[in-house]
């Protein structure tokens, strides 16, 4: 049995998506849902979903008995899905590879401090660029720069808009981050 924690800071749709790909699998568990922002909708899907809930603010964030309490509840690995803060390195060194993300473009480009959900788009649409995509990456001390797991691309329209081509990435997002997760999940004894 492995068991996951799922990170999150808004809407919650990779929650959700990665939530119901395993519900049937009992070999994979979502023990909780971490989130750092009370308005978040993913509150609500986690809720639904009956997982429990842990409300977290910066200053336990980036305490050690909050490394403790997951290394206590046996988490295998944390995912994050749409979790707005940088993980502390105690945290990252606690667990070497065994924290993902999913970034909604193709890093190095685009990624880092200030590139996050529509701002990502923007900047893409802006620069014209013919390919976006997704990256699945493990996570290191610095934004969106740990080691990358998988990319999946996507061509941009002429006429494409951020709101377009947020939707295709959103697709993207749908289809690959749950097949990462449970490959990563292979490799960890
Ligand atoms: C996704 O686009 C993800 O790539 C980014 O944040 C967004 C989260 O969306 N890191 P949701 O909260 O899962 O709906």
């Amino acid at each position: 049995m492995k068991r996951l924690s799922i990170f999150v800071s808004g809407n919650g749709t990779n929650l959700q998506r990665i939530a119901e790909y395993f519900l049937e699998d009992w070999e994979v568990e979502i023990v909780n849902v971490v989130c750092n922002n009370p308005k978040a909708y993913a509150i609500e899907r986690a809720k639904k979903l009956q997982i429990p809930v842990r409300m977290i603010d910066k200053e336990e964030f980036n305490g050690e008995a909050f490394v403790k309490e997951l290394q206590s509840l046996g988490i295998d690995l944390i995912v994050l899905a749409g979790f707005l803060w940088k993980i502390p390195e105690a945290l990252v060194k606690a667990f070497p590879k065994k924290i993902v993300n999913i970034h909604p473009a193709l890093l190095p480009k685009y990624g880092g401090k200030g590139f996050y959900g529509e701002h990502v788009h923007e900047a893409v649409v802006a620069a014209r660029e013919p390919f976006s995509g997704i990256t699945i990456h493990y996570v290191n001390e610095l934004y969106d720069s740990g080691e990358i797991i998988m990319q999946a691309h996507v061509a941009l329209d002429e006429k494409e808009t951020p709101d377009t081509l947020a939707a295709k990435i959103h697709q993207l997002e749908q289809a690959y981050f749950p097949v990462a997760i449970e490959e990563v999940l292979k490799a960890i004894q």
